[in-house]
Formats: structure tokens, sequence, C-alpha cells
């Protein structure tokens, strides 16, 4: 999100944080009826910025929220591709991601 984020000129902090709280209600509301509406509703109840709510909201198809900023595509697209990184190193016999290397 960072990268992204200097790519397009924009905050790298702001995508960054993100990126990195889009999911922080998951363990709690594994479900799409409350994830990641109550997540949000939280970073709501504690000031975070509007178009960081909305990020982190659009990154669920099921909120049937349209994503409308870069931050908001980006967000999805890097959700996906972190996943796939991820499933990348679970494939390997050590299933580490210190063994994924980019060629
Ligand atoms: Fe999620």
């Amino acid at each position: 999100m960072r990268g992204y984020a200097r790519k397009a000129g924009d905050d790298e902090e702001r995508w960054g944080i993100a990126g990195l709280l889009h999911d922080f209600d998951w363990e709690i509301c594994p479900t799409p009826e409350d994830h990641p509406n109550f997540g949000a509703q939280i970073l709501r109840e504690h000031g975070y910025p509007e178009d960081m709510v909305r990020a982190v909201l659009t990154h669920g198809d099921h909120t049937g929220i349209p994503r409308e900023s870069l931050m908001e595509h980006t967000l999805f697209a890097v959700d996906e591709l972190s996943g796939f990184i991820r499933a990348v190193a679970l494939v390997r016999p050590s299933k580490s991601l210190e063994d994924v290397t980019p060629r």
C-alpha cells in the first residue's frame, strides 16, 4: 500500500495504515454480516479519516459500497495480491515467505 501511494504521489502513511487495519476486526467478527462494518465503526469512533474508513469498508464486495478512490481500489487489489503471495509460500516445503523471491 505504501509503495502504491508513493507511486500515486499520495500519503504513504494513510494508505499503509488503511492496509494494516483493513482486517483488524476479522478475529472478533469473521462473518460477512459484521466484517468490516464493525471495524469501520470502531475506526470512526477513534477519529480515523473517512477516506481510510471507506477504504476498509470497500475492500469487501459484500458491503455493497462501491470502490471510488485510488486508495480503495488499491486496497482491494493488494488484499488479493497478498493472499496470493501467502498461498505461494504455503506450497513451498518450508511454507515460509522468506523462500518466496521475486524473479
Ligand atoms: Fe477483510
